[in-house]
């Protein structure tokens, strides 16, 4: 399907991205962020401590996450990078036991649904910067990606101060954290589940003599904002979207998605892949 969006590719036209991905010899990586396995959505709880209200229903959202899992391995990408909230803390083994059936080089960040021991069993990040924080950050030649931990709602002064010496001498910082930085024009910036410092963390990222490009997810919808040399992109979400312009939070479970990279050099190009949802029953999976 298309989306309105100029950047959203088609599924339909899955076997000529493939060949146009593999021909270029750039770095591609699929973000994909949010599963929410095992998390039932219950509308009209509002939003209680920094999340939505969900109930335990174990199957939920797993068919999404392959869905998307089967489309990233479609198009030969094997760079992914997890942003956060994998679910309910029961469904922590299922995520990664559905994970391990693709042939993906994958990097994780925690969410605020996430808890640093249960997902650490699994995975340690590839390395840890800082005790009990799923930190790091590595050098992709013209870009220092630096990896946060938000899954306590803030950034924290020490991550903060590791962040500003992972800064030095990059001249672009690609920049993977689960909450956005900006602000985005929805209703769910007025509903209590912001970044708590995320002013402190802005504020050090306008000081930095390079262009910073986050990639953020927590949101569930599409989004890019510029802000003076800060570009943030918001990814939709695997499990389900939140409607950006609408009176009040809104929802919508029939669609899945994810976001393609493409570092080349000094560039990063980015567009967001929708698909329709292929499974809409209930509890399929054993
Ligand atoms: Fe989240």
């Amino acid at each position: 399907m298309i989306d309105a969006h100029s950047h959203v590719l088609s599924i339909a036209a899955g076997e000529v991205e493939k060949r146009r991905f593999n021909r270029m010899s750039k770095k591609i990586i699929a973000h994909f962020t949010d599963a929410h396995l095992g998390q039932k959505l219950v509308m009209g709880r509002g939003i209680e401590k920094d999340k939505m209200h969900y109930e335990h229903e174990p199957a939920e959202h797993q068919e999404n996450l392959r869905q998307v899992l089967d489309d990233i391995a479609r198009k030969g990408i094997s760079n992914i990078i997890f942003g956060g909230d994998i679910g309910s803390s029961e469904s922590v083994p299922r995520f990664f036991e559905i994970l391990k059936a693709y042939p993906f080089a994958p990097s994780l960040l925690l969410g605020n649904h996430d808890a640093y021991a249960d997902v650490t069993k699994y995975s340690r990040g590839d390395s840890n910067a800082l005790t009990g924080k799923m930190c790091f950050s590595q050098d992709d030649g013209f870009f220092r990606s630096v990896f946060l931990d938000t899954s306590d709602n803030t950034v924290g002064d020490n991550q903060l101060t590791w962040l500003r010496h992972q800064a030095d001498g990059a001249s672009k910082i690609a920049l993977f954290l689960h909450h956005p930085i900006l602000e985005v024009d929805t209703p769910l910036e007025r509903a209590g589940a912001t970044l708590r410092d995320r002013d402190k963390l802005r504020m050090l990222l306008n000081g930095l003599p390079c262009e910073v490009w986050a990639f953020c997810g927590h949101y569930h919808m599409d989004d890019e904002v510029w802000e003076a040399n800060i570009r943030q992109f918001v990814t939709p979400a695997v499990s389900y979207q939140i409607v950006k312009q609408a009176e009040r939070v809104e929802v919508e479970t029939g669609r899945v998605g994810y976001r393609v990279l493409e570092i080349d050099e000094g560039e990063i190009r980015t567009e967001v892949v929708m698909l329709d949802r292929t499974y809409h029953g209930g509890a399929k999976n054993s």
